[in-house]
């Protein structure tokens, strides 16, 4: 297993976040055929995160890089948003592991460290097209939780998808 380490991405190193979200649009826009969303620019690239730049002003929000063996490997988006409407203390905005590391236990790694880190009610949303982060996110939520994992299903203005609920003790 190599080692997985998390470090806080500083405002001076959004370009490198920028670039990995640039990756991850990539793997998301496979969910996106026959949608107008997930164009690529005339840049040859997508859109940037919007509001990316909330990540380092409001709090509760934060951005942190995955590493393997030091390596950049992925990144993680953390805030305190509600999909459910009910109160949340932190979710997972968005988290992405590059491919070449994937299924060899680096995302639960990661995950691991900053869910355990942060006590309170967490929510995870996933879309409703992405079956494997589903997956992903049940394991991690049943090893974690201090006690039941709530799944909520939702298709309104909420969100389309699951919605996780877990508390961390
Ligand atoms: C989802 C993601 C973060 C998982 O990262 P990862 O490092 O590959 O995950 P892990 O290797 O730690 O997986 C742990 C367990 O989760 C489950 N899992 C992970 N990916 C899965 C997949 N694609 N399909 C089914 N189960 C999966 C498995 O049970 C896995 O254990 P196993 O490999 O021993 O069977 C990664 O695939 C990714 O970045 N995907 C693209 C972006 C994305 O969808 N992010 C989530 C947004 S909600």
């Amino acid at each position: 297993m190599p080692t997985v380490t998390l470090e806080p991405c500083v405002d001076e190193r959004r370009p490198s976040m920028d670039a990995m979200f640039q990756l991850y649009v990539h793997d998301f826009s496979e969910h996106w055929a026959g949608l107008d969303r997930g164009e690529l620019e005339e840049d040859g690239r997508f859109e940037d995160y919007p509001g990316l730049e909330r990540y380092w002003v409001e709090p509760g929000r934060s951005a942190w890089f995955i590493r393997v063996n030091g390596h950049l490997a992925g990144f993680a988006l953390l805030s305190a948003s509600s999909h459910s409407g009910e109160p949340a203390d932190h979710d997972v905005a968005e988290f992405f592991v590059v491919r070449k590391h994937r299924r060899g236990g680096v995302g639960f790694a990661a995950a691991r460290q900053l869910i355990s880190a942060r006590r309170g009610q967490w929510e995870i949303a996933v879309v409703k097209a992405n079956i494997g982060a589903l997956a992903f996110w049940r394991r991690v939520a049943a090893a974690m939780a201090a006690g039941e994992v709530d799944e909520q299903w939702v298709d309104d203005e909420r969100w389309n998808g699951a919605i996780l609920r877990f508390v961390i003790a």
